[in-house]
């Protein structure tokens, strides 16, 4: 546990920075890199804590990888090869490297135990486990596989057509990389767009995927070409300083590099909705993952309603643009968001208890929020819950707080943004 203070009030934000890389998009590029017979090489890869589990779990299954910074070589023989790790794989806090690796490792040669933390521990698995069940995997857990520890043993598997039952790009992930080895053509049909890095970067490895009205497809048997792939920066992670920006006085903060992928780019729509002063300056590349310029002024806000098709587009950063809705004129309405209760901690809960220490006007429902704004805070005592992105909005919370916010446990925000105090501190003139 690493206590830590913020006491930023009436500070004005200012300056440049490049959030560091997309975690979804490095998870999957050291998976990709990992299948692909050859040398793949990575730029702006995030070295957070989540994402070098994921590069641990496959050294230990025999790929070479190596990483300097943000820089990552990763050469491997193929899927084939790999090897059946010694020890168990370890995941940390990672939700991500633990159910992409059950629908990759459900169609390999090896046998492989995955565990976690605490969180991951209580994260529900069978809304991967039962997809893969139907192809034939063999996985074996607690509860019937419905939590971690989890056993997989490779075996061969069949295609299936699956209605997505949940918005998650886990879960579809999941089920295409295990069609990736499945005799016949895997269908996952999603009820509502989530995020679609596995489909591009499939795609930029030579896989044939083809994406129609929400429907997915992709013949088994297809072997991926090593490639080279460019990270942008995590939209989630300037989130918290698109927010800081439109709260702190007198500020501006210019964020280059930021992934500007349409299935992320919720919270650019809802600053927008809540009249927020920015301006995106998309770059001109030929990557398969668009990024752009993104400014934020000091802003007068209002309340909107958040719900339907653009949460899982925003799903990650709704704590923050809960702080965001407490400075904001009116009754901001988040609904249609239950996913956040299984999430690295309950975040409906965590987020409404830790604001309404602040003094926020603060209610949970059922599947969302209801905000009050705008409310002075007060400074407190605060709690992460062991979860990056409730630790960085306790962390801006600071900035409209009179008074000092404590910091139960900072150690959790190295998961996806360890830079992130000196980013911060680096704004401050
Ligand atoms: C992720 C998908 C989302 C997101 C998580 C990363 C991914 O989870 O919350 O941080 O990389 O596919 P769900 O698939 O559970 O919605």
């Amino acid at each position: 546990m690493t206590n830590k203070t913020v006491h930023i009030e009436n500070t004005s934000l200012n300056g440049t920075i490049t959030v560091p890389g997309d975690k979804s998009i490095s998870h999957r590029s050291i998976m990709f890199g990992s299948i692909a017979k050859g040398t793949t090489t990575v730029t702006g890869f995030l070295e957070g804590e989540d994402c070098l589990r994921t590069i641990e779990a496959f050294k230990q299954m025999g790929v070479k990888i190596e990483r300097n910074g943000s820089n990552v070589k990763i050469e491997s023989q193929g899927m084939d090869a790999w090897e059946e790790p010694q020890d168990i794989l370890y995941m940390g806090n990672s939700g991500t490297t633990t159910r992409l690796l059950l629908g990759l490792l459900a169609g390999s040669n090896v046998h492989a135990v995955l565990s976690g933390d605490e969180s991951i521990a209580k994260r529900p698995m069978k809304r991967v486990i039962n997809p893969l069940r139907e192809m034939n995997a063999q996985i074996t857990g607690r509860q019937d596989g419905q939590f971690a520890p989890l056993a997989v043993k490779g075996s061969p598997l069949q295609a299936i057509t699956y209605d997505m039952p949940v918005a998650s790009a886990q879960v579809k992930s999941a089920i295409l990389l295990a069609g990736l080895n499945a005799e016949g053509t895997t269908i996952v049909r999603e009820q509502e767009t989530t995020r679609d890095h596995t489909e591009l970067m499939l795609k930029q490895f030579g896989v044939e995927i083809a994406t129609k009205d929400k429907v997915i497809s992709l013949a088994g048997g297809q072997k991926l070409t090593a490639s080279h792939v460019e990270v942008p920066g995590d939209i989630s992670s300037a989130a918290f300083f698109l927010v800081a920006g439109a709260i702190a006085e007198n500020s501006e903060i210019v964020l280059e590099n930021v992934g500007l992928n349409e299935t992320r780019t919720g919270i650019i729509d809802v600053l927008q909705a809540m009249q927020a002063d920015l301006t995106i300056e998309p770059y001109e590349n030929e990557h398969a993952e668009k990024a752009g310029r993104v400014t934020i002024r000091t802003s007068q806000l209002q309340a909107t309603t958040i719900d339907g098709e653009i949460i899982p587009r925003l799903i990650d950063e709704i704590p923050i643009i809960a702080l965001l809705a407490t400075q904001a004129r009116g009754t901001t309405i988040i609904k249609d968001a239950e996913e956040l209760k299984v999430k690295e901690t309950n975040r409906i809960d965590a987020v409404v208890a830790e604001l309404a220490k602040l003094g926020a006007d603060i209610q949970a429902t059922d599947d969302g929020m209801i905000i009050n704004g705008p409310t002075r805070l007060s400074g407190a005592s605060l709690k992460t819950y062991g979860d990056h992105r409730i630790g960085m909005m306790d962390a801006i919370a600071s900035l409209v707080t009179t008074g000092p916010i404590e910091l139960d446990d900072a150690a959790c925000i190295a998961v996806s943004y360890p830079n992130f105090f000196e980013d911060l501190q680096g704004l401050i003139k």
